[in-house]
C-alpha cells in the first residue's frame, strides 16, 4: 500500500491489526480518530483509492491501494478547514477529521446539488454537536472557493 503518497510495505504486521491502529500506532498518524470502534460513526474515515473507508473495521493486511489520511489530504482540506472555522462546523472537534476526509472525497467528485442529498452523503459521519447545518455550509463555501481559485488559475 501507499500511505499519503509514500510506499509502505507493512512487515510483520499481525493479521488482526486494524488499519486505524496501524495508522495511529505504527505510522504515528494520530489525526484519524476512534469513537465507536464498530463502523457506526465515521470518526475513523480515511480514503483508499479516493473512496471513504472506515479504518476501524478494515484490516491493515487487506489494504492494497493508496491510503490518504487527514494528514495527507492537502489542497481541498486546507480550504475546508478554513470554511469549517468560518461556518461554525465543529464544536468538540472529535468528528472533524473524519468529516474533512469525507468532505474532500465529496469535493473531488462534485457535491450533490441538493442539500438533502448532501446531508445524506455525509450522514455516515456522525456529529453530536453541530446539527450539520454548518458542515453543509462549509462544504458549499469550500466548493465555491476552490472553483473560483481554479478558474482564476486557468484564466
Ligand atoms: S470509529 Fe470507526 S466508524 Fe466509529
Ligand atoms: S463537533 Fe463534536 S461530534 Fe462533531
Amino acid at each position: 500500500m501507499k500511505i499519503n503518497g509514500t510506499h509502505d510495505d507493512p512487515v510483520g504486521i499481525r493479521a488482526d491489526t486494524r488499519l486505524l491502529d496501524y495508522l495511529r500506532d505504527q505510522q504515528g498518524l494520530r489525526g484519524t480518530k476512534e469513537a465507536c470502534g464498530r463502523g457506526e460513526c465515521g470518526a475513523c474515515t480515511v480514503l483508499i483509492d479516493g473512496r471513504p473507508v472506515l479504518s476501524c473495521i478494515t484490516l491493515a493486511v487487506r489494504v492494497d491501494g493508496d491510503v490518504e489520511t487527514i494528514e495527507g489530504v492537502t489542497a481541498e482540506s486546507a480550504e475546508l478547514r478554513r470554511q469549517f472555522a468560518e461556518h461554525g462546523a465543529f464544536q468538540c472537534g472529535f468528528c472533524t477529521p473524519g468529516q474533512i476526509v469525507r468532505g474532500v472525497a465529496l469535493l473531488r467528485q462534485g457535491l450533490p446539488a441538493d442539500d438533502n442529498a448532501l446531508r445524506a452523503a455525509i450522514s455516515g459521519n456522525v456529529c453530536r454537536c453541530t446539527g450539520y447545518s454548518g458542515i453543509v455550509s462549509a462544504l458549499r463555501a469550500a466548493e465555491e472557493n476552490i472553483a473560483m481559485a481554479d478558474s482564476g488559475e486557468n484564466s
